[in-house]
C-alpha cells in the first residue's frame, strides 16, 4: 500500500447518520447529524455535534434535551431532507409522513418509526471551532417490540440500519463479516452459533411460506 498524505480532515469513516429530535409542541424538530457517537458506557453518554447556525441548536441548547432516533433503509430518504431542509421554515415531521411520539424520560418527541430511540439530556456544552458538542446522558432507550426474537434478545442486525460512508448512505442488510470477537473465536463456540444462525434461518423459510 503506497500511501499520500492529505490535509488534516474529517476524514474518520463510515460514521452513524442518525435523525434527531428536539424541541417540543410546535417547537418540535428534526435534524440530521452525523457527527454522533458514545463517549461512555457506564453512565451510557453520547454526544451530537452541532453548529451554532442551526436551528436545532438553540432547541437543543434551551431544553437541554434531545432524543437520537436510529435511521432505517426506508427512513434514508427522510433522514437526508431532514439534513438539507431548516425547521426554521419548514415541518419537517409533516413534510415526511414521520410521526412524533412521547418520550418516556425528556420532553421532545421520539420518531415512532424509527426501531430505537436513545432519549437524552445534555451534562455538558463543548464549543469548538465550528461545531458545539452537546454532551448528553442517555437517559432511557425505547425500541421497536418487533426486533426481540424468542429470547427476548434485540435483533438490531435485522433493523436495517444505514451508515453514512463519505458522503453517501449505505444499508447494511447484507451478512455480518463477523460478530464481536470473532478473531479468537473458540471452534465450539463457532460450530454452537453456526448452529443458532441455521435453526433462525430455517424458521423464517418456514414463515414466508406462512
Ligand atoms: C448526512 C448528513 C449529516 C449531517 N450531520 C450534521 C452534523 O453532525 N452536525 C450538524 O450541525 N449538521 C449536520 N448536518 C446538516 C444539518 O442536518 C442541516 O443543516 C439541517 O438542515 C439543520 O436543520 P435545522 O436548521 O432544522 O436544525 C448533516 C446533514 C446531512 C445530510
Amino acid at each position: 500500500m503506497k500511501k499520500m498524505s492529505f490535509k488534516p480532515g474529517t476524514m474518520l469513516n463510515p460514521v452513524p447518520v442518525v435523525m434527531v429530535s428536539c424541541g417540543k409542541g410546535e417547537e418540535k424538530n428534526i435534524i440530521t447529524v452525523a457527527w454522533t457517537g458514545i463517549v461512555n458506557s457506564d453512565p451510557p453518554m453520547t454526544y451530537v455535534s452541532v453548529r451554532k447556525e442551526r436551528h436545532s441548536h438553540h432547541l437543543i441548547k434551551e431544553s437541554g434535551e434531545f432524543v437520537i432516533n436510529l435511521c432505517t433503509e426506508e427512513l434514508a430518504f427522510a433522514t437526508d431532507y431532514c439534513g438539507v431542509k431548516s425547521g426554521r421554515d419548514t415541518d419537517k415531521f409533516q413534510q415526511q409522513g414521520l410521526t412524533p411520539g412521547p418520550a418516556e424520560k425528556v420532553e421532545c418527541p421520539v420518531i415512532l418509526q424509527s426501531p430505537v430511540n436513545l432519549e437524552c439530556k445534555v451534562k455538558e456544552i463543548r464549543e469548538y471551532g465550528s461545531h458545539d458538542m452537546f454532551v448528553a446522558e442517555i437517559v432511557n432507550v425505547q425500541a421497536d417490540k418487533e426486533l426481540l426474537d424468542e429470547k427476548g434478545r434485540l435483533r438490531l442486525d435485522q433493523a436495517g440500519l444505514v451508515c453514512y460512508n463519505h458522503g453517501e448512505y449505505f444499508g447494511l442488510k447484507k451478512q455480518p463479516l463477523g460478530r464481536f470477537g470473532y478473531s479468537v473465536m473458540k471452534p465450539k463456540t463457532r460450530r454452537r452459533l453456526a448452529g443458532e444462525k441455521r435453526k433462525r434461518t430455517r424458521r423464517g423459510k418456514k414463515q414466508s411460506r406462512g
